[in-house]
């Protein structure tokens, strides 16, 4: 099915680069579905934001069950997306939390959606230099960038981290939770980039840089309006290459 207003569907677009990003695409003639955690703290927070055009859903990808009815909605309207950004995630809690909502909720997620997006549409995970392979021993890296790396075998790497306190001293990946995630997300990237490659679907990570937000904090160097520039120059750009990760249009090394 095709649409002629090309859509996007945006997680976490309540604040922050998810907001940002949603605006510029909705102004760029982009029919935009975006998702917050909560509709009621949205209207009281920003309620021209309800009103802005963009098709607003409630979901916590951190929850299981609401993932789930989140699918179940989208596919019982018919929803088509050209486009889907990943972009929902949090830096801290505990590991099962930040795994939960960075790794396996937006997992769930895509997974679920896919035949909602067409043959040739894009998955943008909008992950971190965090998340960079460089805080994982040579061992750790063999097996994240293992072409043949499976799924499931992922999933049971990132439980173990979830469950175990002392996996990431045993298994060299590093102590911090969000880094491990984002880490996860990328492998995540490749794996979908590969198993979507009959379908002409891309799957890239994004790092959006250090940004002012409630994430980043007042110290970062970066705009909010300079991080949407070098999404917008990546997710825009015709002669994209699935399997990367990329900064401001640029592949970056993982
Ligand atoms: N800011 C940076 O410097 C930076 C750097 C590298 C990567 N990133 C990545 O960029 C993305 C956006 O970050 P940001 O800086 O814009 O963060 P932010 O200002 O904290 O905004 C986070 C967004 O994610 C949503 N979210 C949080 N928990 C969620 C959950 N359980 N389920 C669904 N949505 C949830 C929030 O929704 P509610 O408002 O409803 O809570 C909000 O819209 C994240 O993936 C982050 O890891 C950010």
């Amino acid at each position: 099915m095709s649409t002629r207003v090309p859509s996007v569907l945006i997680t976490g677009a309540s604040r922050g680069i998810g907001r940002g990003l949603a605006l510029a695409m909705l102004e760029r003639g982009w029919q935009v579905e975006a998702t917050t955690t909560s509709l009621k703290v949205l209207q009281q927070k920003e309620p021209a934001l309800l009103t802005s055009g963009i098709s607003w859903h409630e979901l916590d990808q951190g929850r299981q069950p609401a993932v789930a009815q989140f699918i179940h909605t989208l596919k019982t309207r018919q929803s088509r997306f050209q486009m889907l950004v990943n972009n929902a995630g949090i830096y801290s809690g505990e590991p099962d939390r930040i795994f939960a909502v960075n790794f396996f909720g937006l997992v769930q997620l895509t997974s679920g959606v896919q035949a909602l997006l067409p043959e040739n549409a894009l998955i943008a995970n909008i992950s971190s230099g965090m998340g960079s392979l460089d805080q994982f021993s040579k061992k750790a890296v063999k097996e994240l960038l293992r072409p043949d790396l499976e799924l499931h075998q992922l999933e049971k790497l990132c439980q173990a981290y979830c469950q175990d306190r002392q996996f990431s001293a045993h298994h060299g990946w590093p102590g911090n939770p969000y880094s491990a995630s984002k880490a996860a997300l990328n492998a995540y990237s490749r794996i979908a980039n590969r198993d979507r490659q009959h379908s002409g679907q891309r799957v890239i990570s994004i790092c959006p840089g250090w940004v002012k937000t409630d994430m980043g904090g007042p110290a970062a160097p970066r705009s909010i309006p300079t991080a949407i520039s070098g999404i917008l120059d990546t997710i825009l750009h015709s002669a994209l290459t699935g399997g990367q990760f990329y900064r401001d249009g640029r592949p970056i090394p993982w």
